[in-house]
């Protein structure tokens, strides 16, 4: 049986999705931008579903919810504060962080990283993805300036190495070096700079550092800088 979409409130829903707040909305709506079902909506507490809603001939702008994947480049923050630098959401629709409530990131990459980031508006999802209980799985490609031991692997792996400032050691995670000074590691917790306090403890400074998976999201071909949906 097809599930029938809830009626929402056109200020509601114009709000919501980013266009304008609640009272700016009776402004769309009396200059005739908004249509619902094709026709001239008539006021903001009519009611419609948003797959009925069009904004400048536009149809509303993902009344379900953004869900993405970007290739995050280096110089770039996660904040949503505009004083530490560019931010991420400037790569994105800006359209998306007037939404209520705005996009943020599923955890948070350094500024001088780069690769998988997802990002959305649904505070589920990010509780979800973020919660220490649910072990998601993240890929690391690290360079180091000096050349690697094998005896990280074991360490790495045996789940007793305690960071500065920390009790609880990390949980076991996998590391395979694939070249003198370049290494994978996985990851199934996301603590505080953890992939170079980790390197960093054992006295290896991390001078790259890609996150080319998170979760179930790879980030395969997508172009630095460009993202993609995935809902
Ligand atoms: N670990 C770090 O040190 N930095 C990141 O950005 C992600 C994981």
């Amino acid at each position: 049986m097809p599930i029938l979409k809830p009626l929402r409130r056109l200020d509601q829903l114009l709000s919501s999705c980013g266009y304008c707040s609640r009272s700016e909305a009776r402004l769309w709506v009396r200059g005739g931008r908004v249509l619902v079902g094709g026709q001239r909506a008539e006021a903001v507490e009519q009611k419609a579903r948003a797959a009925d809603v069009v904004v400048d001939g536009e149809p509303l702008d993902s009344p379900e919810g953004i869900l993405v994947l970007l290739h995050k480049p280096a110089g770039y923050v996660c904040s949503h504060d505009t004083k530490e630098g560019p931010r991420v959401f400037d790569l994105l629709p800006p359209r998306w962080l007037e939404r209520n409530p705005p996009v943020t990131t599923v955890g948070r990459l350094d500024k001088d990283a780069t690769g998988a980031l997802v990002i959305t508006d649904r505070g589920d999802l990010v509780h979800q993805w973020t919660s220490p209980k649910r072990h998601v799985t993240k890929l690391y490609e690290v360079t180091v300036a000096r050349d690697l031991d094998a005896s990280l692997v074991k360490l790495f792996a045996a789940g007793t190495l305690v960071l500065e400032d920390e009790h609880k050691p990390c949980l076991p995670a996998k590391l395979e070096i694939i070249a003198a000074r370049e290494a994978r590691l996985e990851l199934t917790e996301g603590k505080y700079h953890q992939v170079k306090r980790m390197f960093g403890s054992q006295g290896w400074t991390v001078t790259r550092l890609h996150r080319s998976r998170f979760g179930e999201f790879e980030l395969g071909d997508l172009p630095v800088g460009q993202w993609r949906r995935i809902f």
